[in-house]
């Protein structure tokens, strides 16, 4: 999949803004393809907006499909406001706040892409929640070789047992880019 020049100018915008945590191009792929798959009239969430990449990458996959809500959380203020102030297509929104303290108010979705501590690190219940019956929820910074702290070995390890060990869920490890995980609610 070549870039889409929406996602070209989230990574500029991430690159001017000092901020180094993007979404990899294979895990916005990913998230485009899984975007288009979402149901007529559905929703789709991202924990942690960054500065837009995701949401570049969740546009391209949805085209010009008016039908789908699409909400992102952000807990910087900054980030939040240079990535609304970028522009967002119709029926896109970001929400400035703590990912874990918004997620029980925020209702069900088709898609969760959870890419903040908060809802995966953290409260990764509130987002399994938060799957609607059918829903997909993508996870990535899965490969424990990331990681150097034990702690956060073992964070991950326990992030990939509760998705795994789930009875809700159907789970499958995709080894690739930087380890993602896709669940699906039953
Ligand atoms: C990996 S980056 C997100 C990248 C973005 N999803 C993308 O695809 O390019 C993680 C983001 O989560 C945000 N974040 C951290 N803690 C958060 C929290 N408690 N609630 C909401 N966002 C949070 C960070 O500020 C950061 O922008």
């Amino acid at each position: 999949m070549t870039e889409p020049s929406a996602v070209a100018a989230a990574y500029l915008r991430a690159k001017t803004a000092g901020f180094g945590y993007s979404s990899e191009p294979l895990a916005g792929q990913l998230l485009a393809t899984l975007s288009a798959a979402v149901r007529p009239g559905g929703r789709i969430l991202e924990l942690g907006t960054g500065a837009g990449a995701g949401l570049a990458w969740i546009s391209h996959g949805l085209g010009d499909r008016r039908d789908v809500q699409v909400v992102s959380v952000e807990c910087d203020e900054d980030l939040a406001a240079a990535v609304r102030d970028a522009g967002l297509p119709d029926r896109f929104e970001v929400l400035t706040g703590d990912a874990e303290a918004l997620l029980p108010d925020l209702g069900t979705f088709d898609l969760i892409f959870a890419d903040a501590p908060a809802g995966k690190w953290t409260g990764l219940d509130l987002t399994i929640a938060a799957l609607a019956d059918g829903g997909v929820l993508f996870v990535d910074d899965m490969d424990p070789g990331r990681y150097t702290e034990p702690e956060h070995v073992a964070i991950v390890a326990g992030i990939r047992r509760t998705l795994v060990e789930h009875d809700d869920l159907v789970t499958t490890d995709l080894p690739v880019g930087s380890g993602f995980i896709l669940a699906v609610r039953r």
